[in-house]
């Protein structure tokens, strides 16, 4: 392989640059040429690709966001832009792709492996955690902890004015950042998509709790809940409690954003260069993870398979929180 592209896609996360940075410059440490593509699918489909050099990714390791833009492409999804895109890099002659992503870019990717046998390795780039074949995805750690920050925050303010706040955050179908945000942030009641919970149930231990002498509570509402958004569900609860007062905070984009944490700026390094040695030893359709601290290649398809919930941590949390 003497040249190869790469780019970020999907939804940015903190710590894409670190590993865009690995990428390149692991690259260039094998002798073998990078060309950056700028916004993901979209870019590959407009010839938006550039050759990079160590310096275009010098200062970067620290930024969140990506440097090389992200989108979400309607067109790649279509058989006429995959072609398309398949053209554009067999003009450049690049000959293996890695895709920084979370699972619609992986998704992606997988499906142009089929049409068109374009070798690539994916590396975990999302902040939701909801992929297998990797104990945490990059820009994860950042997330929670940009979300725990807040969560501190609205602490206050409830235990001052005593009061009940619903906090709803990003993670799409997977509950992950919901539920350590919860243990961190000492939450009183995580509802999770992967657990189906029942509004008299949430009442009732609200109740309980309130009865038991708290006089503050923190809810964490993961975006994807089957029961509703943090909104929806303050307004079924307060109907229900009148007595106390309830508010209602949703994170939202702040947790995508922000200089990633020194577990997230290893992690993508370490994926990162990762990345570039599977590809480069003849690895294909699979993404580069870290399981139990060791380097591991996954296929796409088992990574895109649901991701269970920790019920260790789900347990200790309801035990904690009484
Ligand atoms: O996948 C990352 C993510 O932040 C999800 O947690 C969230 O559901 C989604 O992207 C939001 O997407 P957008 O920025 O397009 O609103």
């Amino acid at each position: 392989m003497k040249r190869i592209g790469v780019f970020t896609s999907g939804g940015d996360s903190p710590g894409m640059n670190a590993c865009l940075r690995a990428v390149v410059r692991g690259a260039l440490y094998y002798g073998v040429e990078v060309y950056g593509i700028c916004r993901g699918y979209r870019g590959m489909i407009e010839n938006d690709i550039h050759m990079m050099t160590s310096r275009d990714v010098s200062n970067i390791i620290q930024r969140g966001g990506t440097v090389l833009k992200t989108a979400r492409s309607q067109r790649f999804m279509t058989k006429e832009g995959r072609e398309k895109a398949y053209q554009n890099l067999k003009n450049l002659e690049i000959d293996g792709l890695i895709a920084i992503g979370g699972n619609g870019t992986l998704a992606g990717m997988q499906q142009f492996w089929e049409e068109h046998k374009m070798p690539f390795v994916g590396a975990p780039g999302t902040i939701d955690n909801d992929l297998n074949g990797t104990d945490y995805t990059i820009g994860f750690d950042t997330a929670i902890n940009t979300a725990l920050e807040a969560i501190d925050k609205i602490r206050d303010t409830a235990d001052s004015l005593e009061r009940g706040f619903f906090i709803e955050v990003m993670g799409r179908h997977c509950g992950d950042i919901a539920l350590l945000t919860g243990i961190g942030g000492g939450a009183e009641i995580v509802m999770l998509p992967e657990i189906v919970d029942s509004l008299d149930e949430i009442v009732e231990s609200i109740k309980e709790m309130l009865a038991n002498k708290k006089t503050s509570l923190i809810v964490v509402v993961a975006e994807g809940d089957e029961l509703g958004n943090a909104e929806e569900l303050g307004k079924k609860v307060r109907e229900q409690i009148p007595k106390f007062k309830f508010r209602v905070t949703n994170l939202g984009h702040i947790q995508r954003g922000g200089s990633p944490t020194a577990a997230d700026r290893v992690l993508a390094s370490q994926l990162g260069l990762g990345a570039v040695e599977g590809l480069l030893s003849g690895k294909t359709n699979v993404m580069v993870g870290q399981l139990k601290r060791k380097l591991t290649y996954t296929s796409i398809e088992d990574c895109l398979k649901p991701r269970a919930i920790d019920n260790d941590l789900v347990r200790m949390l309801r035990i904690l929180s009484t």
